[in-house]
């Protein structure tokens, strides 16, 4: 059944993606972003690339993403406003990994506002801890395109070396090493967690995402819920 139209009459759909880190925001914000045909802003991605071109934002947010901790607020509106202010998400945005506190939600609700725009829907992945430490462990980024992989899953027998896409080389996210996983875990228990309960208490619509199962599966479940066909 579906039960929420994010991309109604208007064509327009604002979404947020919101959940622990690895519960597959990215493998399916990319998915819906090409399907629903509005554009995926993934503030993880914006600040990687940033740090690799070395530009003053990439110097400043490294030393918090190496140790897994959450880059400051204050940088994070500055990011996040000039995405939304690109003509390409006029039409619609999927937000990935923003916000992340309360005060970057309600920093977001200002930016909307002050373009006239709502959120239509966050949708929260629940997946459980271990299921999370899994999918972080053998995940696999290619360093051409981008593209978002999984050692332990993809591949006959897993253990796959190129990506699937572009054939390109693939590379362990700094990230990922366990120590700033059990870290990124807790900075997301403590800081973005709480931002659930801010959205049931407001207005805008909070679905729960069963995102334990395959890539597949669990897109079908996403789609039902926002309504792109
Ligand atoms: P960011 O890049 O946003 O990391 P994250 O939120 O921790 O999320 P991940 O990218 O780790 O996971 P994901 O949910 O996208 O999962 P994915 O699809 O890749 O942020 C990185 C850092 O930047 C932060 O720590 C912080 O320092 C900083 N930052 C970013 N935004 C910020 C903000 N707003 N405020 C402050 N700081 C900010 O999937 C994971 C793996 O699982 C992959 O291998 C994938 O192939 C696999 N997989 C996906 N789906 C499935 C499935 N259904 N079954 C099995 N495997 C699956």
């Amino acid at each position: 059944m579906r039960i929420f139209a994010a991309v109604g009459d208007s064509g327009l759909m604002n979404l947020v993606l919101l959940g622990p880190p690895g519960a597959g925001k990215g493998t399916q914000g990319d998915l819906l972003s090409e399907r629903c045909k509005v554009p995926k802003y993934a503030t993880g991605d914006i600040l990687r690339d940033a740090v690799r071109r070395g530009t003053p934002l990439g110097r400043e947010a490294k030393r918090f993403m190496d140790a897994g901790e959450l880059v400051p607020d204050a940088v994070m509106m500055g990011v996040a406003r000039e995405a939304l202010h690109a003509a390409a998400a006029r039409n619609g945005f999927v937000l990935d990994g923003f916000p992340r506190t309360v005060t970057q939600a309600e920093g977001l609700a200002e930016l909307l506002q002050e373009r006239q725009a709502v959120l239509d829907a966050v949708v929260y992945f629940a997946v459980p801890e271990e299921e999370l430490v899994r999918r972080l462990s053998g995940r696999r980024v290619c360093r051409d395109c981008g593209a978002i992989c999984n050692i332990a899953a993809d591949g006959p027998e897993g253990g796959v070396e190129t990506c699937g896409t572009c054939g390109g080389r693939l590379e362990i996210r700094d990230d990922d090493r366990p120590e700033t996983v059990r870290n990124r875990l807790r900075v997301y228990r403590e800081n973005t967690e709480p931002l659930l309960n801010w959205y049931r208490e407001s207005s805008v619509a909070l679905h729960q995402l069963d995102a334990v199962g395959t890539v597949e599966e669990v897109y079908e479940r996403l789609l039902d819920r926002v309504g792109c066909s």
